[in-house]
């Protein structure tokens, strides 16, 4: 088959959610659905209950050592579908937004009780940013809850995307009838505690039949006649090239427990969604079905099992063939590496493979040549784009508490390539301030820090609210902040300008008061020449 050929079978996505919505619950119906596994229970949530490091560090090993790491991939309907993994706790929320710059779309889960929370917008954002086609899946519609047209008035407002569902629910909680699909025009009849995957289905291509009233009963039926007509004026149809651009969301309901509605959804998604896209690299556009390989670094996996010390880094196929044992050329660090064992992942299990294409994702095994957005090539002198750090949520100055100086540099170096949290060097005094999005990983990183490195540190809080890289062509305008704020101004790993606010107020002041300069809270603002 030619590159284009596998590269057009492949779909590569992530399913997404705020804790608790049902993620895992979905992933693992997908994989059961697929026939990748046979028994519920079997895929783990990576789920990080107790909020202690401790339970953090049990969760690793045993990724480490056994079950899902980055990938779980399996066939369907001749396609083979890539699923990401992303953690379940919002502390690690920056490994999700990488793992999005990996896919080429996504499945977001609502809790249809809680509607959008915290970290639902937050994902959002990042998928609009990058404007990555997505679908949603408004779950646990047996459970009673709110109006679900309210709902889809809050998944346009608070997502800030158009929607357009693709079924619609009748009733929901003790009463949830099933769910209707206006794009397949039939029933799905809701039975509680299904244990098999497939639904009953009735053809109801007129709305107006006896077949409706037969089968949900006539309060039901006029319900549903009537909340249909209602939101296809305000909806419209389903437009897939504006789904495909970013802009248009397809909804659909159901109960993953239950697995009610996780056929259909998985059925329109091989339908819909997109296959590998291209991807900017800082020359060019790199498209899928070129012959020479590429592909870039979008997770680093540490092992915590101390007796395998290796890392395993993460690499999405753009381009070309991937090939065991060849040489490919690690552009930043300008040498060639061969992978004698690259690993894959179908269902749960890792094997070595001889081959990858587009949209595919090869753990390479690594003894730390790789950081977050590296890039393979064949020879070519590109990097792809589109890795970017966002601004961190809690800063702390990192305090060596011991002679290991050399070794704590070593570490901090290290665990920020794999991207674990963000360094900053002040520009007065030179102090290391750690950023991350959640306290968790502090703890994470002192554990790392004394474990693997054997270097003792401790953390000062410091009164910062926001880390924002600053830009301007007005370099004067530039140097005088930067003079006047000194104490607030640090650099970025890269060597960027960053600027800490002490909060939201002073910053919206500076924002008014200093025009000329760009205040960017991703690093994205590095990648808009290429736009
Ligand atoms: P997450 O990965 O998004 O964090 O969510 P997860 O799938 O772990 O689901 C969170 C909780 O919601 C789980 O219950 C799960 O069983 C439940 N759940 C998922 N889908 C549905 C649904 O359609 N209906 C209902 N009623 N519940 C659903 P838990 O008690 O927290 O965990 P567990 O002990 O069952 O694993």
């Amino acid at each position: 088959m030619s590159i284009i050929e596998e590269s057009n079978k492949r779909r590569t996505f992530a399913i997404i959610s705020h804790p608790d919505a049902g993620k895992t619950t979905l992933t693992e119906k997908f994989l059961l659905f697929a026939g990748a596994i046979q028994t519920a229970g079997a895929v783990k949530s990576n789920k990080i209950k107790k909020n202690t490091i401790s339970d953090f560090m049990e969760i690793e090993r045993q990724r480490g050592i056994s079950v899902t790491t980055a990938v779980m991939s399996f066939e369907y309907k001749d396609l083979k579908i890539n699923l990401l993994d992303t953690p379940g706790h919002k502390d690690f929320a920056e490994d999700t937004y990488r793992t999005l710059t990996a896919v080429d779309s996504v499945i977001l889960v609502v809790d249809s009780v809680k509607g959008v929370e915290e970290q639902t917008e937050k994902l959002m954002n990042v998928c609009r940013m990058r404007k990555t086609p997505v679908i949603i899946f408004v779950n646990k519609l047996d459970r009673e809850g709110g109006d679900l047209l309210s709902l889809l008035d809050e998944l346009e407002k608070k997502l800030d995307i158009n929607v357009c569902p693709l079924s619609w629910p009748i009733s929901r909680g003790t009463s949830f009838k099933g769910v209707y699909s206006i794009h397949n025009r039939n029933l799905h009849i809701f039975k509680p505690n299904m244990t098999h995957m497939d639904e009953d289905v009735v053809a109801v291509s007129d709305l107006n039949s006896k077949l409706l009233d037969e089968n949900i009963g006539t309060h039901h039926a006029l319900q549903l006649r009537n909340d249909v007509a209602l939101f296809d004026e305000c909806y419209g149809s389903f437009e897939k090239t504006r789904y495909l651009a970013g802009e248009l969301a397809p909804v659909f309901f159901g109960s993953a427990l239950n697995n009610f509605g996780v056929k259909e959804l998985l059925e329109t998604f091989v339908e819909i969604s997109p296959t590998p896209q291209n991807r900017m690299s800082d020359c060019r556009m790199v498209n899928p079905d070129e012959d020479a390989f590429s592909g870039f670094v979008f997770k680093i996996h540490a092992n915590l099992d101390m007796r395998h010390r290796d890392r395993i880094a993460f690499l999405r196929v753009c381009s070309g063939k991937f090939e065991r044992s060849k040489f490919y050329k690690h552009v930043r660090l300008n040498t060639n590496l061969r992978f004698n064992s690259p690993a894959s992942f179908m269902g749960q299990k890792k094997s070595i493979i001889d081959e990858a294409y587009p949209g595919d994702v090869v753990g390479l095994y690594d003894r730390q040549s790789f950081k977050i957005g590296d890039t393979l090539t064949e020879g070519e002198n590109i990097m792809f784009q589109g890795i970017p750090n966002f601004s961190p949520e809690i800063f702390k100055e990192l305090i060596s508490t011991s002679m290991k100086a050399k070794q704590l540099e070593k570490g901090i170096k290290q665990l920020t390539d794999e991207g674990v949290a963000q360094l900053f060097i002040m520009k007065n005094g030179g102090r290391k301030v750690i950023g991350t999005v959640g306290q968790l990983q502090f703890e994470v990183i002192q554990y790392r820090l004394a474990n693997e490195y054997g270097a003792e540190c401790r953390f000062e809080p410091l009164n910062f609210y926001k880390a924002c890289w600053i830009t301007s062509e007005n370099q004067k305008q530039l140097n005088d902040f930067c003079s006047y704020k000194s104490d607030r101004i640090g650099y970025d790993k890269n060597g960027d300008l960053v600027f800490f606010s002490e909060s939201e107020w002073i910053l919206n002041h500076y924002i008014k008061d200093y025009p000329e300069i760009e205040f960017h809270f991703t690093t994205e603002f590095k990648l808009s020449n290429n736009d």
